[in-house]
């Protein structure tokens, strides 16, 4: 059986042309980019030169970006490396627990925390932003896309608001590098951002690689104490190979948006999306009617357990997840969901569909015939289901 991969959000395969560029800095040039002779300046020019990579995806200098070992680490750096006991910050009830357990940990250490509420659309709208900014507020921390919905953030007015107000403002962009462009230049969109999340696994790069933009003017102390590394913002002997691929993955990705590949792949979803809801009823898009992400679609399908449904999916060949992998295992409702105001049985009958410039047309049809059928079978079984029908 070939499977169907629907899961990008969890985390994507590497590309082939990524473990190629990846291949040698794991055999002959192994050296330690800190290591002055030969085989170090190799290895610190493959560094470099994946830096460049990044900082042209950015629009911004080599020097302001930092690696680090993925997405949590990024995030917890922005976080801790600018608050201090007495500052506030501000973030929002839908961010992922990257962001939301650093601020609880935070908070146990005398800094203050806001969160803002959402939309039902899982908007953070930019007049709660302004109403929530005090004057010791430094940082903050609102994502760019959500990894669930995929809904996207007014970013550029809500980091405009946070710098009026005298804040730093770092956004969590995990799930929107590589599926839109992202300039943090004077001239772009994301002008007013100062710290920037990037994933490397969740763009086709290794799993343990990541970035975390921080702005020249901003002054970051450093989580790790060790040597000097990343201009003594992250110590630690770089992991070469793995920035070598993200790099690499970055480029990939910077090709396929220069030639359209956002619109061909929000196309396929929004016909995965328009064939679920036309076949199989009690079900809607959560986080509809606003800018989300190419890939992503989260689905209800009202008296149906989507863990239920996903194994049964899984069991057809199809992964897919119900909420977020990262918290799977986990029985509590989705934290984005229910802050969108769903209840909590929605949003336990809610699947997310997250596609991928891999994902081809047939995989969405073979789709499209599996779930309504998987769906059915499970409401015909549901008690719940049952008593619905009958009062209706
Ligand atoms: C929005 C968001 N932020 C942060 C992370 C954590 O990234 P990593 O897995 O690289 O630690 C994830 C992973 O799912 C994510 O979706």
């Amino acid at each position: 059986m070939q499977r169907i991969y629907l899961d990008a959000n969890a985390t994507t395969p590497l590309l082939p042309e990524v473990f190629e560029a990846m291949r040698p800095f794991y055999l002959e040039h192994f050296g330690n980019a800190s290591s002055i002779h030969q085989h170090g300046q190799e290895a610190r020019s493959a560094v470099d030169h994946a830096r460049d990579s990044i900082a042209r995806m950015l629009h911004c200098r080599p020097a302001e970006v930092v690696f680090t070992s993925g997405g949590t680490e990024s995030d917890n750096l922005a976080l801790f490396g600018v608050l201090a006991p007495g500052d506030h910050m501000i973030t929002s009830t839908i961010e992922h627990h990257a962001v939301l357990h650093a601020a609880h940990s935070l908070e146990s250490r005398g800094v203050e925390v806001t969160y803002l509420p959402v939309t039902s659309q899982g908007i953070v709208e930019p007049m709660t932003l302004l109403a929530a900014l005090k004057p010791n507020t430094k940082l903050v921390s609102i994502m760019y896309a959500n990894n669930e919905t995929g809904v996207i953030q007014p970013i550029d007015a809500l980091a405009g608001i946070a710098h009026a107000g005298g804040a730093l403002f770092h956004t969590d962009a995990v799930q929107t590098a590589g599926k839109l462009p992202l300039d943090v230049s004077p001239h772009g969109l994301l002008k007013d951002v100062d710290l920037l999340t990037i994933s490397g696994h969740k763009i086709f790069a290794p799993k343990g690689t990541g970035v975390l933009y921080v702005r020249r003017s901003v002054k970051l102390s450093p989580m790790f104490h060790g040597g000097s590394h990343e201009r003594q913002r992250r110590a630690g002997t770089e992991n070469v190979p793995g920035i070598v691929g993200l790099g690499k993955a970055v480029d990939v990705c910077g090709e396929w948006l220069k030639t359209d590949g956002a619109a061909k792949l929000a196309a396929l979803r929004d016909r995965l999306e328009a064939g679920i809801l036309t076949t199989v009823h009690g079900t809607g898009v959560n986080g509809a009617g606003v800018p989300r992400v190419a890939n992503t679609t989260s689905i209800y399908f009202d008296h149906v357990e989507a863990e239920a449904l996903l194994i049964a999916l899984d069991l057809k060949g199809i992964s897919v997840s119900g909420g977020s992998a990262c918290q799977s295992g986990a029985s509590e409702p989705s934290h984005v969901l229910t802050a969108m105001g769903l209840s909590p049985a929605r949003a336990r009958a809610t699947l997310r569909f997250s596609l991928s410039k891999l994902t081809t047309e047939a995989e969405i049809d073979e789709v499209l015939t599996i779930v309504p059928a998987a769906v059915m079978r499970l409401r015909e079984l549901s008690p719940a289901y049952k008593v619905a029908v009958a009062t209706t």
